[in-house]
């Protein structure tokens, strides 16, 4: 496969170019502040300098890129595999939007192992939920620029979606009051170079289940990006994510 990598400079980028070179290619990448010549293939400031033919287009950047990227994915007709995080409603609509005409993987967690937490914390949910008080915490390196991770947001969707009434509280502070049943509380720890550790407690009376993951190296991110563009191509417009990959 022909990959543009979207991000090259940034920490998850490189390891990307590393992963895909390893027996696919990698055309070129896109990186607004990036040192063009650290790299050994082309890297422009935008899609719209991009010569080179690509099967699918991988982006661990920021948010905003999407407005570079998606519109020439689009006009290219180049599927995308978007793993960058923190999304607000206007640009996840954009997606969307882009989704009508390309095939798109959006994953906040391109590990495998992080998807079948999130297989376990649903099961969990659904036999225990409704005796037990749920928080996830999450850690993550001091780079890191948006909290609560995209991942622990993914694992509360999941608790959601088997326990609807479930009200989402990021973190404590203050004369919170007693916590009350239906709360789902998520917190984030920010510190050195942790590359993330996820962590769901169901608290019980008199036991508590706490099941966790923890990413040793940014690797198992990029193979996963790579296995959902192997994934990708070929597919119709749509979303599809980690589960769609799975379940094939
Ligand atoms: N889905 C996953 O599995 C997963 C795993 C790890 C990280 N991430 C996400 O990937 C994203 C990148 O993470 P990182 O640690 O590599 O960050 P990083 O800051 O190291 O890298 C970001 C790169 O994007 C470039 N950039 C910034 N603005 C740009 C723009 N407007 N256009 C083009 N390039 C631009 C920067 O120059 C930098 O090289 C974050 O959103 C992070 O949360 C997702």
């Amino acid at each position: 496969m022909k990959i543009i990598v979207y991000g090259i400079g940034g920490a998850m980028g490189k390891i990307v170019n590393e992963v895909v070179s390893r027996e696919d290619e990698v055309v070129c990448g896109v990186d607004k502040f990036a040192d063009k010549n650290n790299f050994s293939v082309p890297v422009y400031s935008s899609c719209k300098e991009i010569t080179e033919k690509a099967d699918c287009i991988i982006d661990f950047s920021v948010r905003e890129a999407i407005y570079d990227y998606l519109p020439y994915a689009v006009e290219h007709k180049i599927p995308c595999v978007i793993a960058t995080t923190g999304y607000d409603e206007k640009e996840l609509a954009f997606i969307d939007e882009a989704s009508r005409t390309i095939p798109v993987f959006k994953s906040g967690n391109m590990s495998v192992g992080i998807n079948v937490l999130l297989r376990i914390a649903k099961l969990a949910a659904s036999v225990i939920g409704n005796q037990a008080d749920i928080e996830i915490v999450e850690t993550h390196h001091h780079r890191k620029v948006d909290a609560p991770s995209g991942t622990a947001l993914l694992l509360a969707e999941g608790i959601k979606e088997v326990l609807p009434d479930k009200q989402y509280v990021f973190g404590r502070n203050g004369h919170t009051g007693k916590r009350k049943p239906e709360e789902l509380g998520i917190h984030a720890l920010r510190g050195g170079t942790v590359v993330g550790k996820h962590e769901i407690s169901f608290f019980m009376n008199s036991e508590v289940i706490t099941v966790k993951h923890e990413a040793e190296s940014r690797a198992v991110f990029a193979e996963g990006s790579l296995s959902a563009a192997r994934f990708l191509v070929g597919k119709n417009p749509g979303i599809y994510n980690m589960n769609d990959m799975l379940n094939q």
